[in-house]
Formats: C-alpha cells, sequence, structure tokens
C-alpha cells in the first residue's frame, strides 16, 4: 500500500490535473514531426503529456510496457499509467456479442467467458475494461443493442454484476484480474428512434423501473468506475445532468465511484449547446463529479484558472486525484506498474485450445432456435451438404467490437460441419452479397445447383458484422440485399433446409420465417462460430438459448417489449396476453411481434406440469416460496430456463403486463422430472409511483411461469 496522502502532497498541480486527463496510445507512441499534428488537434502540448494518468486504445502487451517504462523514466513522482480498453465479449478468444450472452440466462457461463478474457487481456497489458454495459434497449434499430443484455431489467443486472465479480476475481491487483467501468449512464439506449448518439427522453417511472435498475445493480456488486452517456437525458447530457450525477448517483445511491467521461463527451457539450467554450464544458462536467476526462482536453487546459478564479478549490482537485490514485493503488501499479502483463504471457494466455473449447460451448449455450418444423436436428449420416448464403464460408462473425479477436481465426460454418462429419462431402456457395446494397442475383443459379444436389442445406444469412456497434443504426432490418429472394430459391430447389442467422440486432425476418422450415439464431457468435452452428445443426449440443430481446415482425413496430404497459382499448378478445394488449393493431403486420421476448425452441420437449405457492396470500414480511414441476418428456438430454412471471393486477399507476421476477437455467436427463424452486417477497412487487417512491401496494398478483408469451399456470397470490 503507498502513502496516498504523501504522494499527493508531494504533487504540483499540473501534476494532479494530468491524472484526470486520458488519451489514445498513439499519443505516447510517436514522436518527433509526428506527434505534432495529433497532439495539437488534442489541444495538448508536449508537456501535458508528462503527467496524463491514463490510457486508452493501445495495442498489446510490448507498447503497455514501453509506455509505461518509458513514462516511469522520466516522471518524478514515479505514478504509473492505468491502461484501460472495452473488453467486450473477449479479448482474442472471442465469445458471443453480450445480446446473445443474455440469452443464455446464465451467469454462470457468462462469469466463465468473463474469466477467459479479463486473462487474456490482463496478460496484453490491460488493467481496467470499460465492462459492463447494461443498457436497458427496447429498439432493435440501434446497433448497440448487441453490447446490451436485452430488454429485461433484472436479466441486465444479474449479468452486467456476474461480469463484474468475474474481471475482478480474487481481487484486482491479482494479475489475472481487471477493473470494471458500467457504462453508459444513464439510458443511453433510450435513443430516439434507435438512432445512435440521439436524444433520449423518458418519464421519471419508466427510467426508474427499467433503465436504471441495472447500473444501480452494478452499483452494489462494487464497480470500480462509472461512464455516464453520450446522450441528453430529458434535455440535459448525461455528463453535466445534475439530477443524475449528483440525486440520484451521488444522493440516492451513495456510489463513491470513480467516474471517468465517454471518449471526448466533456468536448461535445459544446456541439449539445449546453456551453459555448471548452472552459464552461470542464466547468460543468467537473462539477458533476465526473474525474476523468477521456480525450477531450477542458480539465488539463482549464482546471488550473477555474481554481485561481475561485470556482474550485484544490481540495476538490484533490478529491478527485486522489480516487484516480487510489485505483492505481489497489490495482497494484505502484508495485507492478505493468500488472503482470508481458509480450510472453500474452503469446502463451491467448487463444488456447481451452479458451475456444469454452466460446465453442458458449456460443452453443447462446444460440436460438427460433423456428423447426421438425427439420432439426439434421443426421450425421447425410453424404452431401450444400452451405449457401453469404455468410456460408465467411469468416466475419465474430461479431462487432472484438478487441483482438481476428477474423481469420473465426471458423466458418462450412468449416465447422466439415469437421462434424468429416465423412460427408460439404460443399459452400455465397449465392449473393450480404450489404443493403447488394443486389446481384447472377449467384443464384449455382446456389440452386448446388441445393439439389445436396441432401441437405444450411442457409447461412444475416447481416453485416458492422451494420450493429457504435455509431451503426439501421432503418430497415430485415435481411439485407436480395437473400430473402435466394432463401425462396434455394427452398424451391431442396425443401431440406434450415437457415442459420447471423445477427447483432433483432431482425424482421418475417419472409424467411414464411419460407423456410427452420431457422438457428447464432447472432455474432465469436470465434467458434461455425463448431457451434455444426454442434447444433447436427444434434451434439442441444440449442438452449431464449431471447433477450423481441424479433419485430417489421420495423414499424419498434421500440417493441413484452413488459409493456396495458392501454385502456385493448384489443379484445385476447386483452391479457402480452403484445396483444395495444389499442390498435398496425395495418398489415398486427401487434404481436414475430418472436418474442423469452421464446426459443429446444430438441427436448419441455411440459411445464404444476405451479405452487406455499400460500396465497402473505404479508410484507413474509415469503412465498414457489414450486414448478417440469418434465422433460423426450428422449433428449437439454437444458431449459424456467422464468417466473408477476402481473400486479391493480395498482395506483398502470402496470407492465408481465415482469420477470426470477429465473433458473436448469439441465434436465432425458426423461426426467424436476421442482424448481422460487421465493417471492414483498420487494419484488414494487414499483415506482407518483410520490416518487418504490412502493408496493396490497392486493391481487397473478404469479405464472412458462414464457413471455406463452405463460402457464398462473396462480393468484394477494399481497395484504
Ligand atoms: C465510446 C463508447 O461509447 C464507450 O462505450 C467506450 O467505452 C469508449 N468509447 C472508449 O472506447
Amino acid at each position: 500500500m503507498k502513502d496516498l496522502k504523501k504522494l499527493l502532497e508531494q504533487m504540483t498541480l499540473e501534476e494532479k490535473i494530468g491524472q484526470l486527463g486520458q488519451y489514445n496510445a498513439n499519443l505516447f507512441i510517436q514522436s518527433g514531426a509526428d506527434i505534432t499534428g495529433p497532439l495539437t488537434q488534442a489541444g495538448l502540448s508536449e508537456e501535458d503529456l508528462k503527467h496524463v494518468g491514463s490510457i486508452l486504445n493501445f495495442k498489446n502487451a510490448e507498447e503497455v510496457c514501453t509506455i509505461q517504462k518509458r513514462h516511469l523514466e522520466q516522471d518524478r513522482n514515479k505514478i504509473p499509467m492505468c491502461f484501460m480498453m472495452d473488453v467486450i465479449h473477449g479479448y482474442r478468444t472471442i465469445y458471443p456479442i453480450p445480446l446473445a450472452l443474455g440469452c443464455s440466462f446464465d451467469t454462470d457461463m457468462v462469469a466463465e467467458c468473463t474469466r477467459m478474457a479479463s486473462k487474456e487481456a490482463a496478460a496484453s497489458g490491460i488493467q481496467v475494461t470499460f465492462t459492463p454495459m447494461v443498457d436497458y434497449v427496447r429498439d432493435a434499430r440501434w446497433g448497440r443493442v448487441m453490447e446490451s443484455c436485452g430488454e429485461e431489467p433484472l436479466l441486465n443486472g444479474l449479468m452486467g454484476a456476474a461480469q463484474i465479480k468475474a474481471f475482478q476475481g480474487d481481487g484486482i491487483d491479482k494479475p489475472d484480474n481487471l477493473a470494471t467501468c458500467v457504462k453508459h449512464f444513464a439510458a443511453y439506449g433510450g435513443a430516439e428512434a434507435g438512432r445512435d448518439y440521439n436524444t433520449v427522453e423518458l418519464s421519471e417511472h419508466t427510467l426508474r423501473e427499467f433503465y436504471l435498475p441495472a447500473y444501480k445493480a452494478c452499483i452494489d456488486a462494487g464497480v470500480d468506475m462509472l461512464m455516464p452517456s453520450f446522450n441528453v437525458l430529458n434535455g440535459v447530457p448525461a455528463v453535466a445532468n445534475s439530477w443524475l450525477m449528483k440525486k440520484i448517483l451521488k444522493e440516492e445511491w451513495g456510489a463513491d465511484v470513480l467516474v471517468i467521461s465517454d471518449y471526448n463527451a466533456v468536448g461535445e457539450l459544446l456541439k449539445h449547446g449546453i456551453v459555448d467554450n471548452m472552459k464552461d464544458a470542464a466547468k460543468l462536467a467537473f462539477d458533476n463529479g465526473c474525474h476523468i476526462e477521456m480525450c477531450s482536453s477542458g480539465y488539463i487546459k482549464y482546471l488550473k484558472e477555474l481554481i485561481e478564479e475561485g470556482v474550485f478549490t484544490e481540495a476538490q482537485v484533490d478529491e478527485a486525484v486522489m480516487k484516480v490514485l487510489e485505483l492505481k493503488d489497489r490495482l497494484g501499479l505502484f508495485e507492478d506498474p505493468y500488472h503482470g502483463a508481458s509480450p510472453e504471457k500474452e503469446a502463451a494466455a491467448c487463444l488456447t485450445p481451452e479458451n475456444r473449447a469454452l466460446v465453442r460451448k458458449a456460443a452453443a449455450e447462446c444460440a436460438v432456435l427460433l423456428k423447426n418444423d421438425g427439420i432439426l436436428p439434421f443426421s450425421e449420416d447425410v453424404k452431401k451438404v450444400a452451405v449457401i448464403g453469404p455468410f456460408a464460408d465467411n469468416h466475419a462473425i465474430k461479431g462487432f467490437w472484438a478487441c483482438q479477436g481476428r477474423d481469420e481465426e473465426t471458423v466458418t460454418v462450412k468449416e465447422g460441419i466439415e469437421a462434424a462429419i468429416p465423412n460427408a462431402e460439404v460443399v459452400a456457395i455465397k449465392g449473393c452479397g450480404d450489404q443493403w446494397d447488394d443486389l446481384d442475383k447472377s449467384g443464384f443459379d449455382r446456389a440452386v445447383m448446388a441445393a439439389k444436389e445436396a441432401d441437405i442445406v444450411v442457409l447461412c444469412l444475416g447481416e453485416p458484422q458492422n451494420y450493429s456497434g457504435e455509431g451503426n443504426s439501421r432503418g430497415d432490418i430485415d435481411l439485407p440485399g436480395v437473400q430473402n429472394e435466394l432463401a425462396e430459391e434455394v427452398m424451391k430447389a431442396n425443401p431440406n433446409t434450415a437457415a442459420v442467422i447471423f445477427t447483432g440486432r433483432p431482425l424482421a425476418i418475417t419472409r424467411l420465417s414464411k419460407t423456410v422450415p427452420a431457422i438457428l439464431n447464432m447472432w455474432f457468435p465469436g470465434t467458434e462460430g461455425g463448431s457451434a452452428a455444426a454442434d447444433l445443426l447436427f444434434g451434439k449440443m442441444n440449442p438452449s438459448g431464449k431471447l433477450s430481446m423481441t424479433f419485430p415482425q417489421a420495423v414499424g413496430q419498434c421500440p417493441i417489449y413484452y413488459n409493456h404497459l396495458m392501454t385502456g382499448r385493448p384489443k379484445a378478445p385476447e386483452m391479457d396476453l402480452i403484445h396483444k394488449g395495444y389499442a390498435s393493431n398496425y395495418i398489415g403486420c398486427g401487434n404481436l411481434p414475430l418472436y418474442s421476448f423469452g421464446h426459443g425452441l429446444s430438441y427436448s420437449n419441455f411440459v411445464y406440469e404444476d405451479l405452487t405457492l406455499s400460500q396465497d396470500a402473505f404479508t410484507a414480511d413474509e415469503k412465498v416460496t414457489v414450486k414448478i414441476t417440469i418434465h422433460n418428456d423426450s428422449d433428449v438430454k437439454g437444458k431449459e430456463t424456467v422464468m417466473l412471471y408477476m402481473r400486479d393486477l391493480v395498482a395506483s399507476n398502470a402496470r407492465p403486463i408481465q415482469q420477470l421476477i426470477a429465473f433458473e437455467k436448469v439441465e434436465f436427463e432425458a426423461g426426467e422430472r424436476k421442482t424448481i424452486e422460487f421465493t417471492i417477497e414483498e420487494p419484488m412487487l414494487r414499483f415506482w409511483n407518483n410520490e416518487h417512491k418504490f412502493v408496493s401496494e396490497p392486493g391481487l398478483f397473478h404469479i405464472s411461469t412458462g414464457y413471455a408469451d406463452h405463460l402457464v399456470h398462473t396462480k393468484e397470490l394477494v399481497l395484504k
């Protein structure tokens, strides 16, 4: 443990302020004339660089070690820099995108993948990851839905907490572990019309009940840092939003967490028109508790002046700097500024056979079988397989934002199938492109020919991996280009066809769903995507993923989500069912989604036999035990996510038609029957009322199990 107080006392004000800046690694690698341009662009002098506290966007262990060594040689205080980066779904060995992880409903498996990523990333020099992203999402047009665990607040929070614990491991001072940063606070996922960086306008009860709980769960899990979001929230950009940053985060939640702005978000206060100069931007952000400024230079340029003018005291700067130093100390950087990283360790840790095996299993657990008219699983005895479509032999399926993950190290579907059934002949035909403007059908003939000659066809369709992720929104979320037409032609040639789709968002694949007898959604599955697809197609693995986000029938239904409020004029006679209670019906596509949250098929047949409650009325200090008996009425071993839903029938605020209050993923042997237990407690029934409080109200609740759009065994429960 370092004597941080003493260290702080010996620092000049410039040195202190430097700790509050974070910049790209390129500024620290280049030198001489090469550096002048980037430095001027960042508004920095070479002198400023000497004091900078942390770095992002570096390449590997070698680069980290070089920068750190050089820095420590010239820093009179010997304060190590801190190296931060985004490890979203793996570092070098890539697992499925977070939206797919949500579909696993398996926090242990997500923790296992995260541990693997942590070891690879730490060996490569990363000390802090900008993870987890727990933005709640309802609009599939937004490209960043891929980074979120979906439309369920409870699921989002549990997945966030699991990642935090897994990255931190047995202590962030240990070389295999990373510190974490929850983002993007708050409600970045509420971007109007699904446009990235767009305005967010949400009522307080919607924020409190759906958008904020996952960030709070991460604070409670002991996250090390927090990143305010880019967006305007109810009129004010997050980093300058005192309601959010002071009232909610500090006062209500008592969060004493180190806060870092998003990339240039302080500078963007000018673009938002909140201030007209960088000095005021720095003032606003610092005043609202943003300790580190990422990439813009308001603090480095103006904090000193703001202190001299009496706007801030040096003690306030000391407090912020102390938080940075504390993180460095907790990471053990004063003892080992490299945190155990080295090029040798990096080479040994990355892309090992064990890591590949883990992400293969994860990719299978996250995949969702959307449709199966009985054609899947395919027999392993087939002689000839045609793999058709733009993703048939395409390595670009690991997903956006995959750190050092490489397309060329990713297994394609064709390669996966070849390895799974080595005696079969496997041909891959692209047929058409995957871009929205790829309208060329000249490849169809070869595809049709191959389909005719094959025993089975695996149609590999989807959107390119860079159609989702930051800065990417889509106005049309069907399969891009002429992929639907390709599917139709291939089906005519050979009906023994199953589609496998690759996507970073829910797609409106209504047309495809009418064309093919089976659809397996792999999302973007990571390094072993093709192997996992083959495992599922030929029955080596049994699909068990359930959708974490609703697939609309048409983009016009967005935003669409299972936990919606009832309206005053629901569509009779199905008014009580999820997605059916809306006042009006869309002409053409109706109200129902294509596949709801919670949907996902299996090769097993799970029969929900019974649901019992230990009592039918309870008081706020009692607990109700729920027992659900499920029978795997098939000869296939499989996993089922058992979900518990509640509905508050009458309350002073309109309540969602259903809310998930507990879940557990359970494995069943063939023919096995199990009883799963959950506990209901009063806090699970609370909502944000008009008096600005979380409360539960006595009265009648419905408790159900099954899937969001197909609930079974509803029981009544009264809160006295
Ligand atoms: C911008 C993104 O919004 C954020 O998620 C990320 O952590 C930072 N850039 C740093 O890469």
